[in-house]
């Protein structure tokens, strides 16, 4: 059934973007992936599915491009012809959205409606997922569902509430599939060397091996519903295959602290953290979010989805992922 659909993929270069280019290659999709011009290769985590452009028959196609840029968006969709749509990119760190707010703004927000636009300009039946988060929820207090006020505290936080209501504003204005999954927290190996997880995970694996003597931390009373980010993926892919748009949140209903993750990636390797994590409020944010745990009924309901890997297991995956690297 999805054997030669084409996807478009945007942010296909990060945690999310590459598993789920993995996930539509296995079912049979042309997969495309915009991909931001660098000075240095920023396609690691694509490496094991990347095709060169001389292969015949390719079904991974990158194409420059970037969420800014709405011309060359509007172009690549119209020849392109996608009949799905996932939008991934974003400038993507709370901590930082602080430092460039209206960067993130313009990217994390606004960028979701210039694709909106070259997809409605285009005129296909495309159907468009939209990477929501439960930043959007912010100061409310968990459990939160799709039904819960969002408070963002955060410039990223909020352009993403933006990008949340645009989604939906295209769905009811124009009849486009478009669809919001409000994921919660998602690690993996794959996860960005500046997320408390992956800092953990790595700062954890390098003390035992006596590469690294100490490990600082900003709040660690946050508290977050961490699942495995190859779960996920396939909660956005089922997402487009549903009756209807809708919106979803895709999370595991646990929460644990950011010293909780502590402990179960040190006693992975038989440390005890308090011996080597070390507070520096340089990490603290002028706005924290303090407590995030999602309600997944609707997405267990309507998409038959929920986790198996949950947050102790998913800390000793990562350790155990860099300890073999
Ligand atoms: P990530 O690893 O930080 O990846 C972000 C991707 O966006 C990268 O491919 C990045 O490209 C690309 N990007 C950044 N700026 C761009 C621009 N101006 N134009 C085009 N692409 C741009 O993020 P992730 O963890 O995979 O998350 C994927 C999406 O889900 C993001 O929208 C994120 O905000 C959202 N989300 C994530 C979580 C989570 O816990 N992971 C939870 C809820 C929502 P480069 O590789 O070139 O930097
Ligand atoms: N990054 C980081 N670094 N966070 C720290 C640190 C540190 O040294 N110390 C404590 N924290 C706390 C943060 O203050 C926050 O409360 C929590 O750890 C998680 O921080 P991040 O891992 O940076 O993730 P996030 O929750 O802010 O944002 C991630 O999840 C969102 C979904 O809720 C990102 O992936 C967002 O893109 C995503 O939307």
């Amino acid at each position: 059934m999805t054997e030669n659909r084409v996807a478009l993929v945007t942010g296909i270069t990060g945690q999310d973007g590459s598993y789920l280019a993995e996930l539509l290659l296995s079912k049979g999709y042309i997969v495309h992936g915009l991909i931001r011009r660098s000075s240095s290769f920023n396609t690691a985590r694509i490496e094991n599915i990347y095709q060169d452009p001389h292969e015949l028959n390719r079904r991974l196609i990158l194409h420059y491009g970037d969420l800014s840029d709405g011309i060359s968006l509007a172009a690549l969709v119209a020849e392109i012809e996608p009949d799905e749509v996932y939008n991934l990119g974003a400038q993507s760190h709370v901590r930082a959205s602080f430092d460039i707010p209206v960067y993130t703004s313009e990217i994390t927000g606004v960028g979701t409606v210039q694709l909106l636009e070259a997809i409605r300009s285009a005129g296909l039946p495309t159907r468009f997922y939209q990477a929501s988060s439960s930043e959007m929820f912010g100061a409310t207090p968990p459990p939160q569902d799709e039904n819960t006020a969002f408070y963002p505290r955060s410039p990223y936080g909020v352009a993403k509430v933006f990008s949340y209501w645009i989604t939906r504003n295209y769905r009811e204005a124009y009849g486009i599939f478009a669809t919001n999954g409000i994921l919660f927290n998602h690690e993996s190996p794959r996860r960005g060397d500046t997320f408390v997880t992956q800092k953990i995970a790595k700062a954890a694996a390098r003390i035992s091996r006596g590469e690294q003597d100490s490990l600082y931390l900003g709040n660690l009373f946050a508290r977050r519903d961490w699942g495995y980010a190859p779960e996920y993926v396939e909660a956005m892919w089922r997402m487009l295959q549903a009756d209807e748009p809708d919106d979803f949140v895709v999370a595991t209903n646990t929460s644990y602290s950011v010293e909780d993750f502590c402990q179960f990636a040190f006693e992975a390797v038989g440390l005890e953290w308090q011996k080597y994590v070390q507070v520096d409020e340089n990490y603290f944010r002028p706005t924290e979010v303090n407590d995030l745990r999602g309600d997944y009924s609707k997405a267990e309901r309507i998409l038959g989805w929920h986790p198996t890997v949950l947050t102790p297991e998913l800390a000793k995956i990562m350790v155990n992922a860099e300890l073999l690297s």
